[in-house]
């Protein structure tokens, strides 16, 4: 295939609607006679809703109702619905009056405007009969329990290879440590918001910020009890989502519950506090680590044991150890997850779950053995290389260039040039520790089942379409460039739509696949379609190509042309300008419309090879020596996750995800009251995230990769290994800078003093 445009810098397709405020998020699409919902929430973290005295709210003008436990319809409990958690998550929604965290949904005040119905929802008066309620992690250990396998992509909840024990006892040099991490809230943009219409007492549409909109219709199809051709869901634009979009989280199957009541369209959109407390977190996390080293800097064994808390209700692992199993050749390998229930709301996926704290311990007790053994850090990985996947029998790697990406990584950063003594690097003024720090940065390649059509249009313009979503990492912009050299159109010819359940079926948008999923089946489905206008031009009568074989032939910019294989024996065939027509003039001739073909991708390999990205993180920290102010001096980050789409929003997506990292080890912590179980600091005053000076200079690069196994456009996907390798290159850094491992996330300067 010819690609001019795959690769290419080619700026966001939806750009200009976004800064000109026409792309119409999903709580800004206009439904008229819309009904505002705010959720009423409980102010205990366990026990029961005794009584709601809802009759000074619904005395208010304006106010249409208010559903509590005691008033609302009841849900069919079927498989896959509200109770059953293996729909999705398993979500509190008026069904029974316990409450299980604090800050639950426990009622609905339904109103004309917003503002009328967060007045109702304040003058509702509930008394409870409250428990004491189980906050603490550490001090509930003792009622640990395995979860149900298997936990994220099918892997086992412990694994074991060889005999860990022994072989750590025998080691030459040992680190055993902790790495603790606190629970973190998702933060997009653009809060979450569901607007639920009924179209008819059977059909049911909604406007939803969703990274699934085929996942949000199965999703309230089971809830609803409806067959899932009866919910439309769409999602044309979002704000972000980073995993809190993944699953239906209450608000939405509340949305749609109060518009049935009611019989009028409800919009439910949560505020910035109301994300911290219902749409999901990462946990709370412990990680116990010990690996044992040889002489000679081989790893003999590696243990990693994870603990983390989890809801009363559902389940959800930070699959935090996975990452070990893997990464490097050892042969003694011993791994676990723990949870403990508490009342605190269900954890969930963010950005890289398992990966993004599992290589915080990984790679910072890499870091401590490598110091162990007076290795250089990247040596020490080097000779700890995985040639084939320890973690599934040594299958081979659809591609891996880990290697080159330390190697490039090392030049680009100028990592030969320091000082390894930690405390031995200042800035020139004296004042700054420096401190250098790198780790390795690794994600799965995940791929599912996915669909597209594409049509061409009698114009010679193609639309192309598939149920899927863009976050804002430019999934619009990249389905185009593949359309676009699938066809053989320019981009300018090709129209991406989606966003809408009446396009066809694709995954949600998380674990990094849709570009390798949905964008293998918009490469498939263009392909076909360009494979049937040259079939039905050399089949037709009227077509001067007409009689030639498929094979001679060739697309460029929408026109079909024969290849003149007589010039010089065949050896250079040579573009025959004269013979040929446009896909125009052959759609014309169909009388129809359009041709159209639809096409799925099917993941395959699956079983013959271990598919992943790599990369490494190198990064520069300066650490005030008098305050122990850790301010993040520059980044080299270098990738090979396969076949670059657009070089922008590549880009864009390594450094947003090294970003989220930089917030992940150095700000951001949600603050629980251990008495109640209230998140205390539910915002973005006293949330920290990064902010621009909290971002430093950033340099990104590829290793050129082809991986013919993994799909036809030999994509593997960047949303998220970004951010692994972050914490663990941040926290190494400081280590090297002032001698000081801090081992509990966030790296906040009180962890350096004393
Ligand atoms: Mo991502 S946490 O898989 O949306």
């Amino acid at each position: 295939m010819n690609t001019p445009s795959i690769g290419q810098p080619l700026d966001r397709i939806d750009g200009w609607l976004k800064v000109t405020g026409g792309a119409r998020y999903s709580a800004e699409i206009p439904v008229s006679g819309v009904v505002h919902g705010v959720l009423i929430r409980s102010t205990i973290a366990n026990g029961r809703v005794a009584a709601m005295d809802i009759a000074a709210a619904e005395k208010l003008p304006g106010v249409l109702a208010v559903l509590t436990p005691f008033n609302a319809p009841r849900l069919p409990d079927k498989p896959g619905g509200v109770n059953d958690p293996r729909g999705g998550r398993r979500i509190s929604v008026l069904q029974n009056d316990r409450v299980f965290y604090y800050n639950q949904p426990i009622g609905v005040a339904l109103a004309e405007t917003f503002e009328r119905a967060v007045h109702a929802a304040e003058l509702v008066n509930v008394r409870y009969d409250e428990q004491p309620p189980l906050v603490d992690l550490l001090s509930n250990e003792s009622r640990a329990y395995a979860p149900r396998p298997p936990i994220s992509r099918d892997r086992p909840v412990d694994q074991s290879r060889g005999d860990a024990a022994s072989a750590l006892a025998d080691a030459a040099a040992r680190v055993e440590t902790t790495y603790f991490e606190p629970v973190e809230n998702h933060n997009p943009m653009e809060p979450h918001a569901t607007t639920a219409v009924w179209e008819t007492p059977e059909r049911l549409t909604v406007y939803d910020a969703t990274q699934g909109i085929h996942n949000t219709r199965h999703r309230l199809a089971n809830i609803f009890g409806l067959p899932p051709d009866h919910v439309r869901v769409i999602c044309y634009f979002l704000g972000g989502g980073f995993g809190s979009k993944g699953p239906v989280w209450e608000h939405t199957a509340l949305a749609a519950l109060c518009a049935q009541k009611l019989g009028r369209p409800v919009k439910i959109a949560l505020s910035r506090q109301g994300m911290f407390n219902n749409t999901g977190f990462r946990p709370e996390l412990y990680q116990r680590i010990a690996f044992g080293a040889d002489a000679d800097g081989r790893l003999v064994a590696q243990r990693h044991e994870c603990l983390q808390h989890n809801s009363m209700i559902d389940e959800f692992v930070e699959s935090a150890s996975v990452v070990t199993r893997m990464l490097y050749q050892c042969p003694h390998n011993y791994s676990s997850h723990r949870l403990v229930r508490l009342n605190i709301g269900t954890p969930s996926y963010m950005r890289a779950p398992g990966e993004a704290s599992g290589t915080f311990a990984l790679e910072g007790g890499m870091d401590e053995l490598a110091y162990e053994l007076k290795i250089d850090p990247v040596e020490f990985r080097l000779r700890n290389h995985a040639d084939t996947d320890p973690s599934e029998n040594d299958k081979p790697w659809s591609s891996k260039h880990l290697k080159e990406c330390y190697q490039l990584g090392a030049e680009k950063f100028g990592w030969a040039k320091h000082n390894p003594h930690p405390r031995s690097m200042r800035t020139a003024d004296g004042r700054w520790l420096v401190g250098y720090g790198m780790a390795t940065a690794s994600y799965p390649t995940r791929r599912s089942p996915s669909s597209a059509v594409a049509r061409l249009l009698a114009d010679g313009t193609a639309l192309v379409q598939a149920g899927t979503q863009d976050l804002g990492t430019g999934t619009y912009t990249i389905m185009t460039q593949i359309a676009a050299d699938a066809l053989g159109l320019p981009v300018w010819k090709i129209r991406f739509e989606l966003g809408d359940t009446l396009f066809p079926e694709t995954p949600g948008s998380g674990g990094s696949q849709t570009a390798a999923s949905t964008g293998s089946a918009v490469f498939n489905a263009c392909t076909a379609l360009k494979q049937r206008l040259v079939e039905l031009a050399v089949n037709d009568l009227r077509s001067p190509l007409h009689g030639k074989s498929p094979g001679d032939v060739n697309v460029v910019n929408g026109r079909i042309q024969l290849v003149d294989f007589s010039v010089n024996g065949g050896s250079e065939p040579r573009q025959d300008n004269w013979i040929g027509e446009t896909f125009a003039d052959v759609v014309q001739r169909t009388g129809q419309p359009f041709v159209e073909v639809k096409a799925d991708f099917k993941p395959a390999n699956g079983e013959k090879f271990s598919m992943h990205s790599f990369g490494a993180q190198f990064c520069e920290v300066h650490v005030d020596s008098d305050l122990g102010r850790i301010r993040v001096a520059r980044w080299t980050g270098v990738f090979a996750p396969g076949k670059i789409l657009n070089a922008k929003t590549a880009r864009s997506q390594l450094i947003g995800g090294i970003i989220y990292g930089i917030g992940m080890a150095l700000l951001e912590e949600t603050v629980y009251d251990k008495r109640d179980g209230r998140i205390v600091n539910p915002n973005l005053a006293e949330y920290h995230v990064p902010v621009n000076a909290d971002v430093p200079q950033m340099e990104i690069a590829f290793v050129e990769e082809e991986d013919p196994h993994i799909n036809p456009i030999g994509v593997k996907g960047i949303g998220e290994i970004g951010i692994t390798g972050v914490c663990a290159a941040l926290a190494n850094a400081v280590f090297h800078a002032t001698g000081k491992r801090v081992r509990e996330l966030p790296i906040t300067l009180d962890k350096l003093l004393g």
